[in-house]
């Protein structure tokens, strides 16, 4: 297997996430206690204590499955259970998506940038793997042109993030069936890691890949919008059959199942979806403001890269400042205010700011964020 390249994200976060104060680094919305989902819910999360800790079922449970099946069905397209398979986390779904599809002699395009599993894990598999790169004259979406003169007779996968980590970009819904369309045309199928669906807080919903192609995949969790990343739950979904079958026989070697526990907070979770995501676009929207209030009032010091339209995270320009590593790691040890660095995503001279966590928070990490710049640029 060819090596596998570090994953400069996950490490930068584990190496500060435990020591520092104010994590702005964070890219789900302000995590939730099973207290606070009670109070927004009005109902308290039961689990049968007698119920015996088996394996559960083996792809998820059917309620689970049918619960993500119905967030993922519309008018015309009607999906069950059978089109939905249960992962650990978005980041198990995107595995198992390249494992099932990209391999040697196989060839793969990634948006770029975006979560760096994308790319790396089709790479770890043999694939070649070309990026196209999201541009400030492009609104930093997909150059549809560009992407057409990428295919090659072996591209098996086309991979979109909508909205787009880190950008806060999201691909509106003729460009999203203009890309569905040119990869059916070509027998290519497009995964589209919609984690941070459906936080679309400045634009219209666009639909999902599953519900846009019949040969589409859509990867999702319950980690950024739904608040509950420690319940390490994703989830695939494809109107695909045969897909799904291919993905869940390779499954059978590194999951199993996953928790029945994980599986039940989940259930009780969507069930109550909605008191959730309007608790979490109203915190996006008002962090949003803070944010944007701030960028305006930096006298030039900061500046979004590109103002998000979607999602719960964004990348500002650190004007002045090209060494951005450096600068998140005097940031976290001497300021205790943890965001990830451009260079994890290959944008030196920017940070990456998780905008959807607690409000305080966010408050409090900005001031700081100038008190560091002033200090670092002296
Ligand atoms: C675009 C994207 N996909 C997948 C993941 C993994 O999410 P999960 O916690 O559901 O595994 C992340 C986490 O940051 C992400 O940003």
């Amino acid at each position: 297997m060819p090596a596998q390249e570090d994953f400069s994200v996950e490490q930068f976060m584990d190496k500060y996430e435990e020591h520092v104060e104010y994590n702005v680094g964070e890219t789900c919305c302000y995590s939730l206690s099973f207290e606070e989902l009670k109070d927004l819910t009005g109902e308290k999360f039961e689990f049968d204590n007698n119920k015996r800790l088996t394996y559960g079922s083996i792809r998820g449970s059917p309620q689970l499955r049918s619960l993500i099946a119905e967030i993922h069905s519309n008018e015309r397209v009607q999906l069950t259970q059978d089109n939905v398979l249960i992962t650990n986390g978005a980041i198990g779904a995107n595995f198992l998506v390249h494992y099932a599809v990209a391999g040697p002699g196989d060839h793969v395009i990634c948006v770029a940038p975006t979560y760096q599993q994308l790319s790396s894990v089709p790479k770890m598999f043999g694939a070649e793997v070309d990026l196209l790169r999201l541009k400030a004259k492009d609104g930093f979406l997909p150059n549809l042109g560009e992407l057409k003169n990428m295919v090659k007779s072996n591209t098996k996968l086309i991979v979109i993030n909508n909205p787009n980590n880190p950008l806060g970009s999201v691909i509106p819904m003729e460009l999203l069936q203009q890309i569905a369309a040119f990869a059916e045309e070509n027998g290519i199928r497009v995964l589209s890691d919609e984690v941070y669906s459906p936080l679309f807080h400045s634009c219209e919903q666009p639909k999902s890949m599953c519900q846009i192609s019949a040969s589409g995949v859509t990867t999702g969790s319950m980690s950024k919008a739904y608040s509950a990343a420690g319940v390490r739950l994703g989830w695939i979904v494809s109107q695909d059959l045969r897909f799904l079958e291919t993905a869940a026989s390779r499954r059978d070697y590194n999951t199993i199942s996953v928790s029945m526990i994980d599986d039940a907070v989940a259930c009780y979770i969507l069930k109550n979806r909605k008191a959730v995501l309007d608790r979490n676009l109203a915190l996006c929207t008002e962090n949003l403001g803070i944010l944007s209030d701030f960028i305006k009032n930096s006298e030039g010091r900061f500046s979004f890269v590109h103002e998000p339209q979607g999602g719960s995270v964004c990348l500002l320009q650190v004007n002045g400042v090209k060494d951005t590593e450096r600068f998140t790691g005097v940031l976290a040890t001497q300021y205790k205010v943890l965001c990830a660095p451009g260079e994890c995503f290959d944008v030196p001279g920017t940070i990456r700011i998780g905008y959807g966590n607690s409000k305080p928070e966010l408050v409090k990490a900005l001031e700081l964020l100038t008190k560091a710049y002033d200090e670092f640029l002296k």
